[in-house]
C-alpha cells in the first residue's frame, strides 16, 4: 500500500486534469472572504476536517442501523443528512486542495474522486430508499461507504504523511532550547520593518511597532514559505505579513491568519527587553 501511495504522489499523468481543475476551482470560488471562510480562517485552523465529521458520522451510523430491524426511517434520515452535509465539506476540501503542492494535489485528486463516487452512491441510496426500494438503498449505501472509506484513507495520507493543511511551522518550536534567547539590540532595531534572526536553528521574524516588538516563526504554517521575504501590509487596520509563496496573511500583533490558503494561525513567541536587548523564548 505504501509503494502504491508513493507512486500516486509521483503520478504526473494526473497533472493535466489536476491543473485544469485547480484553475476552475480558483476561478469559481470567489471572492477572497469566501475562500477564507472555507479555509477556516475564522476558527484559526482548517474547516474541511471539521465538516467531514457530519457525513462520516451519519453514514457510519446509517450502516449500523441498516443491520438492525425496524430502523429504516432512521437510517434513511441519516443517509439524507450525510449526503446533504457532504456538499459543503467537499467545497471546503476543494478550496484547500487548490492551494496544495503538486504531489499533494495528485493524492488529493484521487481522494476527491473516491469521495465523489461515494457521494453519488449515497445519493442513489437515498433516492432508492425514498421510493421504497430499501434493499437497493442498503446495497448502494454499503458501496458508498466503501468508496468514502477509501477516500478517507487517502485523506489521512494527505494530511498526516504529506502535511496538507497541517501547521507546518509549529514543530519548529521543539527545536528551540528552553530559556530566554537574546535576539537584537533595541537601539538598532528599525521601526515597521521585517528583520530575520535565528533562535538556535530556527528562523524567526521581528517586527517593531513603537516600543513593542513581535517575534514570530518565519516559516509559513501553510507550506513553510519564508515570511521574512514577505511584504508588510495593512488588513482591517492591522499590520500583517503576506507570505511570498501563496499569499497567506498573518497579523503581526498576534499571528492570527487573516487570509488563506493557510487555515492556521502563525506562532508568536513571548518577548522581554533586558538592558536594551530583546529576548525571546518558547511559549
Ligand atoms: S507557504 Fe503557502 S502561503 Fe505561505
Amino acid at each position: 500500500m505504501r509503494a502504491l501511495l508513493t507512486k500516486l504522489e509521483q503520478a504526473s499523468a494526473l497533472d493535466r486534469v489536476g491543473d485544469r481543475l485547480q484553475r476552475a476551482v480558483q476561478a469559481t470560488i470567489r471572492p477572497q472572504r469566501v475562500r477564507d471562510l472555507l479555509h477556516g480562517v475564522f476558527i484559526g485552523h482548517p474547516l474541511h476536517p471539521a465538516l467531514v465529521q457530519v457525513p462520516v458520522g451519519s453514514w457510519l451510523s446509517a450502516a449500523v442501523l441498516d443491520l438492525m430491524p425496524g430502523q429504516r426511517r432512521a437510517a434513511t434520515t441519516l443517509v439524507g443528512l450525510g449526503t446533504v452535509s457532504a456538499l459543503p465539506a467537499a467545497v471546503a476540501g476543494l478550496n484547500d486542495w487548490a492551494g496544495l503542492a503538486r504531489d499533494q494535489r495528485r493524492v488529493g485528486l484521487v481522494h476527491a474522486a473516491s469521495n465523489t463516487v461515494g457521494l453519488a452512491l449515497y445519493a442513489g441510496s437515498l433516492a432508492a430508499r425514498l421510493s421504497g426500494r430499501h434493499g437497493t438503498g442498503r446495497a448502494l449505501a454499503y458501496l458508498g461507504l466503501t468508496a468514502a472509506s477509501a477516500g478517507a484513507y487517502l485523506g489521512g495520507h494527505l494530511a498526516y504523511k504529506q502535511g496538507a493543511q497541517m501547521n507546518n511551522s509549529a514543530p519548529e518550536l521543539n527545536l528551540i532550547s528552553d530559556g530566554w534567547h537574546p535576539l537584537a539590540d533595541m537601539a538598532t532595531l528599525p521601526q515597521r520593518k521585517l528583520v530575520t534572526r535565528q533562535v538556535d536553528e530556527v528562523s524567526v521574524i521581528l517586527y517593531r511597532h513603537g516600543d513593542e516588538v513581535t517575534v514570530m516563526l518565519e516559516r509559513c504554517p501553510h507550506q513553510s514559505g519564508p515570511l521574512g521575504q514577505g511584504e508588510v501590509t495593512e488588513v482591517d487596520g492591522h499590520a500583517c505579513v503576506v507570505c511570498p509563496w501563496h499569499g497567506s496573511t498573518f497579523r503581526l500583533n498576534g499571528g492570527e491568519v487573516m487570509h488563506g490558503p493557510s487555515g492556521n494561525d502563525q506562532q508568536v513567541l513571548p518577548t522581554r527587553v533586558v538592558d536594551g536587548v530583546l529576548q525571546t523564548r518558547v511559549p
